[in-house]
């Protein structure tokens, strides 16, 4: 495929903007306008409409995401006015606590000026820390063993804790990175416990209510927004399949399996598949409990195809990767599993970034 340049991109998504939101009458002047301004200074502003559509429609465009159904709800925090790290940590808390909703979590997005040169250095706003033990062993999550060991160097107090909220990094420019730590009292935690195994609780396992992915680019008309964190709600594989389970975050299924008395030596057992299920239903069963909204996956998947049919409904083809969209437990049960997928990127969209210490 040829590399668009800046104005073609630009004026590829106005003219998809204009055309879905039966704006036609105006795309002309808008156009022209664009195109005058990325002359005469090399870029433009999106205006408020064509912003707030933007980060809907790249949702929609989000291969890897199952939850798509729900693009078009997208609650925008336009924050592109802001500029020291004092009012982009002010925004930071106001997104958690907006997001999170006492539990009713909105899907919502924060957008900051890419001109301002804000970077956010946590990949989520919500995350545990993760530290490496002199005797190699890993206390926490690993998957943010990097960024808490940044926080550390910051000046951060290392909790040792396995779930320990990590501090919010800012850096603005050229400036050194500010590092704050979360306000308790918007932070959701949710303790794990399991409808009729007891012994689930005396783990002490948790996860925290709202994913909300900061490290990733929005790109809309050829704008990259690198500052704009987005949630969801959480899928409760992602927690009790991936998160808690994976064995290199924090591999948790044998001490589920010891303490439904499985044997562990024996593979034919199936202890991992067990205990897996029950790890899942523990996370369900614990965020209901709480009144923290989440989906299982059966749902999730029911709405993935519904999402599909409603786009092909409206003359869309949806683009999604296979790999991604099945679930990591139950995968054939599902409908997304027997579903062919066609994994082509288009814009806008939301992209990986390099880690910003880099
Ligand atoms: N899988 C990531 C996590 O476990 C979150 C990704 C976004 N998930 C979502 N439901 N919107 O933290």
């Amino acid at each position: 495929m040829i590399e668009q340049t800046f104005l073609e991109k630009a004026k590829a998504y106005l003219e998809l903007c204009y055309l879905e939101l039966n704006k036609e009458d105006l795309l002309e002047a808008r156009l022209l306008a664009v195109q005058n301004l990325i002359i005469e200074t090399g870029t433009y502003e999106l205006l408020d409409f064509e912003l707030e559509y933007g980060t809907k429609v790249a949702w929609r465009n989000s291969n890897k995401c199952i939850g798509r159904l729900f693009w078009r709800s997208m609650e925008v925090l336009d924050k592109r006015s802001l500029e020291t790290a004092d009012q982009v940590f002010a925004a930071l808390f106001e997104h958690i606590d907006f997001a999170t909703n006492g539990g009713n979590i909105r899907s919502t997005i924060t957008v900051f000026n890419p001109s301002n040169k804000i970077r956010l250095w946590n990949p989520q706003l919500l995350g545990f820390a993760g530290y490496l033990s002199e005797d190699g062993s890993i206390i926490g999550d690993s998957k943010n063993l990097e960024f808490t060991q940044k926080c550390i160097e910051l000046g951060w107090e290392p909790k040792i804790g396995q779930f320990d909220i990590l501090p919010l990094v800012v850096k603005i420019g050229e400036d050194a990175p500010v590092l704050k730590e979360i306000p308790k009292e918007i932070v959701c935690l949710v303790q794990l416990e399991h409808p009729s195994i007891e012994a689930f609780k005396s783990v002490n396992l948790q996860w925290y209510s709202t994913p909300i992915i900061s490290n990733m680019t929005l790109e809309i008309g050829g704008i990259e927004f690198l500052s704009a964190p987005f949630n969801g709600w959480y899928m409760g594989t992602e927690i009790g399949a991936r998160n808690l389970a994976d064995e290199d975050r924090y591999n948790l299924l044998p001490t589920v399996a010891k303490l439904m008395g499985l044997d562990i030596r024996d593979k034919n057992s199936l202890w991992k598949d067990r205990a897996l299920v029950e790890l899942n239903q523990s996370v369900l069963y614990s965020f209901r409990k709480a009144a923290v909204k989440i989906i299982d996956h059966h749902s999730a998947s029911k709405q993935f195809m519904q999402f599909m049919r409603q786009e092909a409904k409206e003359g869309r083809d949806v683009t999604a990767d296979w790999a991604w969209i099945v679930p990591p437990t139950s995968g054939s049960t599902t409908k997304v599993f027997h579903t062919e997928m066609q994994n082509s990127v288009v814009s806008p969209n939301y992209f990986y970034q390099e880690n910003p210490w880099d």
